[in-house]
C-alpha cells in the first residue's frame, strides 16, 4: 500500500500554524494532524479549512485536531509553531523565557511518539529553539531545523523586486544568519535579477535600503497586524515540509546545526540546505563577502548567547 505523507504541526491553534496547514492541504502534501494544547482552536482551525476544501478541492478532508500529543505517532514531519508571537515593539529573543519551555517539553514528546520525523521548527527565537529540540530529542543534525532563512529570504526577494519594478520570480537572493532583526544577513553579493548581479541593478543606496526594510520585516508587519504575520512564515515553512515529503532537493536556507562550515562550530544560525526525505542533507558552503563575513559572526556569537540562555531551560 502506498502511504500519503503524515504532517503533524504543532501549536496548529495558532495563525502560523493554522496557514502551514493552509498551504499543505492546498498542495496536497500528506495527512495534516493538527495539535494545540488547547483544541478547540486546533478543532477550529481544521474545521474552518474542511469547509474551504468544497471549493479548493482538497483531497483530504478528514483533518485530525486535537489536544493529544501521541496523534503525533508515526508522522514523517512535525512542523513545531508552538509559543507565544511577538507583540508590536517585541524583539524575538524577549520570547525566550517563554518559548524555551513549550518548546522543551513539545520536543520531548515529539522523541516519544515520532522519533523518527524530520522536526521543523519555527518558534522563536528561532536559532535558539533549533538548539533546544536539538538537544532535547538528541535527533541527528539532518532532522532538527528551522524555518527562517525561507521567510526572510522571500522577504529580501520581494523588497528587491519592488525596488527595481520587476517580477519577484526573477529575483534570485538569500537571507542567511540569525532570524533577529539585528542579526540577520542579508546576502548581497550573490544577489541577482534576471541573472544579473543586483549592484549592476540599483544603486548602493536602494540596495541599503531593502537590506534595513528585509531586517525589520517581522517588526514592520507585526507593527502593522498587532501580532506577528503568518502567510508568508506558513508558505515558506510549507515549502520545506514539501521538499522533505516530495524529496524534492531544493536548495534552501535553514538554520541548522553547523559543524565546521562557514567556519563555524556548534552553533545554530541560517545556511544553504539541500532538504530531501533524508532533512537537511548538505550544507552548501561560499564566500561571503569581508562585510558579511563580519555580519555573520556577529550573528552566530549573538546566537551563541541566545543558546547560552536556552541551556539555562534544559536542565
Ligand atoms: C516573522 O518574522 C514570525 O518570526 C516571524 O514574521
Amino acid at each position: 500500500m502506498v502511504k500519503r505523507p503524515k504532517i503533524a504541526i504543532v501549536g496548529a491553534g495558532g495563525n502560523v500554524g493554522a496557514a502551514v496547514a493552509q498551504w499543505a492541504a492546498i498542495k496536497d502534501l500528506g495527512d495534516l494532524v493538527l495539535i494545540d494544547i488547547k483544541p478547540q482552536p486546533a478543532e477550529g482551525r481544521a474545521l474552518d479549512l474542511t469547509q474551504a476544501g468544497a471549493w479548493e478541492g482538497f483531497s483530504n478532508v478528514g483533518f485530525v485536531a486535537t489536544d493529544k500529543m501521541d496523534a503525533m505517532a508515526g508522522a514523517d514531519v512535525v512542523v513545531m509553531t508552538a509559543g507565544v508571537p511577538r507583540k508590536p515593539g517585541q524583539s524575538r529573543e524577549e520570547l525566550i523565557n517563554i518559548n524555551a519551555g513549550i518548546v522543551k517539553s513539545i520536543c520531548g514528546e515529539v522523541k516519544k511518539h515520532a522519533p523518527d520525523s524530520v522536526l521543523i521548527v519555527v518558534s522563536n527565537p528561532l536559532d535558539a529553539m533549533v538548539f533546544v529540540a536539538k538537544q532535547v530529542t538528541g535527533f541527528p543534525r539532518e532532522r532538527v531545523i528551522g524555518s527562517a532563512g525561507v521567510l526572510d529570504s522571500a522577504r529580501f526577494r520581494s523588497y528587491l523586486a519592488q525596488a527595481a519594478g520587476v517580477s519577484i520570480e526573477d529575483v534570485q537572493a538569500i537571507v542567511l544568519g540569525a532570524h533577529t532583526d539585528k542579526d540577520m544577513v542579508p546576502i548581497v553579493s550573490t544577489a541577482m535579477i534576471g541573472n544579473v548581479p543586483v549592484g549592476k541593478v540599483l544603486a548602493a543606496e536602494k540596495i541599503n535600503e531593502v537590506v534595513e526594510n528585509t531586517k525589520k520585516g517581522g517588526a514592520t508587519l507585526t507593527g502593522l497586524i498587532g501580532t506577528s504575520a503568518w502567510l508568508a512564515p506558513g508558505s515558506g515553512t510549507c515549502l520545506m515540509v514539501e521538499a522533505i515529503v516530495r524529496n524534492q532537493g531544493r536548495v534552501l536556507p535553514c538554520s541548522i546545526e553547523l559543524r565546521g562550515e562557514f567556519g563555524v562550530k556548534d552553533a545554530f544560525v541560517g545556511v544553504p540546505v539541500k532538504l530531501s526525505s533524508k532533512g537537511a542533507e548538505k550544507v552548501y558552503e561560499f564566500e561571503l563577502s569581508a562585510s558579511e563575513k563580519e555580519a555573520f559572526t556577529k550573528s552566530v556569537a549573538a546566537n551563541v548567547e541566545l543558546m547560552n540562555i536556552a541551556r539555562g531551560f534544559l536542565g
